[in-house]
């Protein structure tokens, strides 16, 4: 799959971990920044990883921040952006079999680098289950 990543300062070194475990799992990683532990501005990198994945560049994303409650207020208000912030794999299953999350937010001063990549683990490999649960999302937009 062709992903992107993207992070602020707080989040640098968590990114740079879990685009060497996608890359090692053969996906493809575009990475928008940023690219070191300078201080810099979430809603930068968030904005230009929201227009790869609604471009269709990319076909899902992950965006870490130190909470990862910035990345995804800011991820959150892209129409088409379904941006979950998951602190556990049941946050990560939910978010991709009910809600059919296309971005995927990591706090990296939350969750170290073994649960994070159990997190993502499990949301690469669920599915979304459709039905009725494609109503609900598609209200989010205001598409129903
Ligand atoms: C940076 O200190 C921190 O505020 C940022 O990474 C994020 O947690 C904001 O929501």
């Amino acid at each position: 799959m062709k992903l992107a990543v993207a992070c602020d300062h707080a989040g640098f070194e968590l990114k740079e971990k879990v685009k060497r475990q996608l890359e090692s799992e053969g996906h493809g990683v575009e990475d928008f920044g940023c690219y070191n532990t300078e201080s810099c501005d979430y809603p930068d990198y968030a904005r230009k990883l929201c227009e790869a994945v609604l471009g269709n560049m990319c076909e899902r994303g992950v965006l870490i921040c130190g909470s990862g409650l910035g990345m995804s207020y800011t991820a959150n208000r892209y129409k088409g952006i379904r941006a979950a912030l998951c602190l556990n794999t049941y946050m990560a299953e939910m978010s991709r079999a009910h809600n059919n999350s296309n971005v995927l937010v990591l706090g990296s001063r939350i969750i170290d680098f073994p649960a994070a990549k159990d997190i993502l683990r499990v949301w690469m490999e669920t599915p979304f289950e459709g039905g009725r649960h494609l109503r609900r999302i598609r209200k989010i937009d205001g598409e129903e």
